[in-house]
Formats: C-alpha cells, structure tokens, sequence
C-alpha cells in the first residue's frame, strides 16, 4: 500500500519519512546509555575548560574556554533534563560510562603546556564529541525519541562552533615541529577512543592504553596567568571607582575608565573557575548557573577589549590588574571567594552601581558604551539572582550573607606595598597618559582636573572602604 499524506503534506510534522518511522531498533534503554555517555563527555570538556582557564596565559583562549565550559554546561543541562524525562530514577549520571573514556579526559586535564591541551582538546575531543552527536542523530528513533534527536541536532550546532574556533587555535598555536613532538600522545588518545567504541563489558582495564600525562594525579592550578602583552599586571596604582564617583569628572572621561573596569574583569573568570573546581561537590545546577555568570564576566572583559578598539587604544600599554584574582585564589578558601563576589555583585544593585555606570554611558553620547554597560547591569541583575539562589541560603540571613562577604574580602591582604618593595611594579599612575590619548581621539582638551586624577587602591578596596592598616 502507497501512503499517502493530505495533499501531501510533508508526514509525521516533518520529523521523517513513514518509511524511516517504521525502523525498530532503539529503546529508551539505548537512549539512555547513549546520553550518559554524551553526557559525560560534556561534563569531562567543561571541567577541563574551567580547570585551566586561571592559569592559560593567553587572553583569547581564556575567553574562549569561558565560552566554551558555558556551551559544555547547557548542553549538559539538557541531557540531564532528557535522561530524567526517560523512567531513571535515580538518573546515575555521576556514573562513569567507560574506562577508556575517563582515561581520555584524565589526559587531556593533564595536558602539561597550552600547545597539548589545545590539540587534545579541539582537535580529538571536540570531533570525538561530534561524532558522538552524529551517531545519536541518525540512530535515535526520529519519532518516538525526537526530544533526544533535538537535543543531538542543537549540541552539534554549537559544538561545530567550538570545533571551528579550535581547527583555527590549533592552527596558530602549534606547529609542525610541535605537532611531532606530541604524535605518541595524541595516538595513545586515539587509541582510548577506540577501546571507547568496544563493548565496555568485553574488556579489563588492563587493556587500556598506559597513563602517559596521568599517571601522576592532576593538580590544579589556582594562580592565574597572563600573556606578555599584560605588562606591569600588579600595578594597582589607579582607583578607577574613585574617578567613577567623583563628581568633578565628566561622563565621557567616566566611560573611558568604565572600558577599563571592564577590560579588568578578566580576573573575575579567572577567580570563578577556581570555585567550581575546587568545590566539585555542589549540585550540577550550582555549576551551570555559576558557569554562566562566568561566562558573562569573559563577556564583560571581551566589552572592555571592543572598547578600547573602538576608541583606537592599543589596551597593552595600559596595566590590567590581576591582582585581585591572584590574591583571592591564593589567600582564600573557594567558600570564602564565593562570600567576597556575591558581597561585591550585591553592591553593585543599589542606585550607586550598575544603573549609576548605564546612566553615565548615555550621558557621554557613546551609544557603544550606553549599550555594554545596558547590558552589563542587566548581567549582573541576574548574577545577584544567582548569589541569592546558591550563596544566601547557607546563612540565616541575606544580612549574614553579606557581612561574611565582607569580613572574607577585608581578610585579603593587597600586598600593596609588598608586591612594590619586591620589584613587581612601581604602581606608576597610568590614567594621564592613557587621557591624553582618549582626549586626542576625541579632539577635545583635557580637563586639567582629570588629568591630575591620582588614587591608587593603597588604602582603599575597590568598594572605597577603607582598609584597615
Ligand atoms: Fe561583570
Ligand atoms: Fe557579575
């Protein structure tokens, strides 16, 4: 019999053909492992986007495993949402799906220079993953399992994303010569991805190809780093909250420091990820909403950069703080972090803070930063959102909350006056000449008064409070 549809309509809401509709080889059972198994693979790219982005020097690829451990996170939230749509309860998804699989990742955490990871990472990863997705697409049943088929269909959307950033870094970023020199390795990951593919049941552990890079246990490094284009990273030697809040200076002058506060919030990822990854115990939900909130401060660091472009400044002769991050990661416990971002998020709320900033961008008459900063407040709306949902309740009181907030960020030493009695910098005063610069871009004269702007954070935390001596 020849089926045919009304007017013939495409059949079945365009999902397949009736003859494709008619294939019977799927369950949910197999549904569920293939899932499992996308699903750990995520999980395993965003835990390793997130471990090295502090210590990754370079900018771009630190903004880009933002992006990347954001776009791991929602995928992995989908999955989760599926698999729990599917009869499995308890959904063990904390199960490691496959020796060889775990043996993969562990490697590529452990990847020693940025040259290993990024090849490992874009260049096996990433493909293994899509082929992954290209293999539940085409065997899921297109019609009693399309909500699995979607959730394949939109994470190789994205990932093919990823995949392309990655061909282009690995194409800057390692040579031939390097190439060589890591072939062994990068053949033992393929091998892992081959034992992957076997029937798990039907092998040892033995058999797995030998820990090269993991046979010693990872660590984690929580201290961030910058490239060679960050000259003078400890100079603390200008108070842009200061300048913002002073009333003599102009709105235009304030966007300019605005650019920079946000080209600064690089160290805010940078701190962030040192969260997630050492408090791996918190639920999945707490992981993928801090994820985003990281990925939004890369965002936000990324408006800087455009900013600085957009007014014809080279940002490298201007000192990017990461002091802050630095200081945080290594005098504080990942609780204690987590305290001083949700107290410093929340007082950016008041009149004084975000609204303040967009208020000052519109007056300027620089639609480009009317419009960061719009979406910046609207960012950090939803980060104190995040703070009230995952920080608050472990106190008695939004007051608790933020009184250890507080007392966590007055417990950080600045190391003001060490980090210059060690040589790191001198603290030179770089607004004048990076005013003068701004001000002959914009063909106007600079307002003496702005000029001569010179606070630094020796005594002051970048609230204005005062620290104590
Ligand atoms: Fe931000
Ligand atoms: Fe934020």
């Amino acid at each position: 019999m020849t089926y045919t549809t009304y007017r013939g309509l495409p059949p079945l809401a365009g999902l397949a053909s009736m003859e494709e509709a008619q294939r019977s080889q799927w369950s949910v059972e197999e549904s569920v492992t293939r899932l499992k198994r996308l699903h750990y693979m995520l999980r395993r790219l965003h835990q390793i986007f997130t471990a090295r982005l502090t210590a990754e020097p370079i900018y771009e690829l630190k903004t880009a495993f933002s992006y990347h451990a954001y776009l791991c996170s929602e995928q992995v939230g989908a999955i989760r949402q599926r698999v729990s749509e599917m009869r499995q309860p308890p959904l063990g998804l904390e199960v490691v799906p496959d020796q060889a699989l775990k043996r993969f990742f562990d490697e590529i955490l452990a990847a020693p220079e940025t040259t290993e990871l990024v090849a490992a990472l874009y260049g096996k990863a990433l493909p293994a993953l899509l082929a992954d997705c290209d293999a539940l697409i085409r065997d899921a049943h297109p019609l009693a399992d399309a909500p699995t088929a979607r959730i394949a269909r939109l994470a190789k959307f994205e990932l093919a994303d990823v995949e392309a950033f990655g061909r282009q870094a690995i194409e800057c970023l390692v040579d031939a010569e390097q190439r060589e020199e890591m072939s062994e390795w990068l053949a033992t990951l393929d091998d892992c991805l081959r034992f992957a593919n076997l029937d798990p049941a039907e092998r040892s552990d033995a058999e797995l190809p030998a820990p090269h890079y993991s046979a010693k246990p990872y660590e984690y490094d929580r201290t961030p780093r910058r490239d060679e284009r960050f000259k003078d990273p400890y100079n603390a030697g200008v108070n842009p909250e200061a300048f913002l809040y002073d009333e003599r200076f102009s709105d235009r002058d304030k966007t300019l420091m605005m650019f920079y506060k946000r080209l600064r919030e690089l160290d805010v990822p940078e701190m962030m990820a040192s969260i997630l990854h050492e408090m791996p115990d918190q639920p999945w939900e707490f992981h993928g909403e801090m994820t985003r909130q990281l990925w939004d401060e890369a965002r936000h660091a990324m408006m800087g950069e455009v900013g600085f472009a957009h007014l014809n400044i080279d940002w490298r002769e201007v000192p990017i703080n990461f002091t802050w991050s630095l200081n945080l990661n290594t005098q504080l416990t990942p609780q204690e972090r987590h305290g001083v971002l949700f107290f410093i998020e929340q007082g950016l709320m008041p009149k004084t803070g975000k609204r303040y900033e967009w208020e000052v961008a519109l007056a300027s008459n620089d639609p480009l930063s009317g419009l960061f900063q719009d979406f910046d407040w609207a960012d950090e709306v939803l980060h104190s959102q995040i703070g009230r949902r995952w920080y608050v309740p472990q106190f008695g009181s939004l007051n608790e909350a933020l009184e250890y907030g507080d007392r966590c960020w007055s417990k950080v030493l600045s190391h003001w006056r060490d980090y210059k009695e060690q040589g790191l910098t001198e603290h030179r005063n770089w607004w004048p000449e990076l005013y003068r610069a701004a001000c002959q871009r914009w063909g106007v004269t600079p307002d003496p008064a702005a000029l001569a702007y010179d606070v630094t954070y020796e005594d002051k935390r970048a609230d204005l409070k005062s620290l104590s001596p």
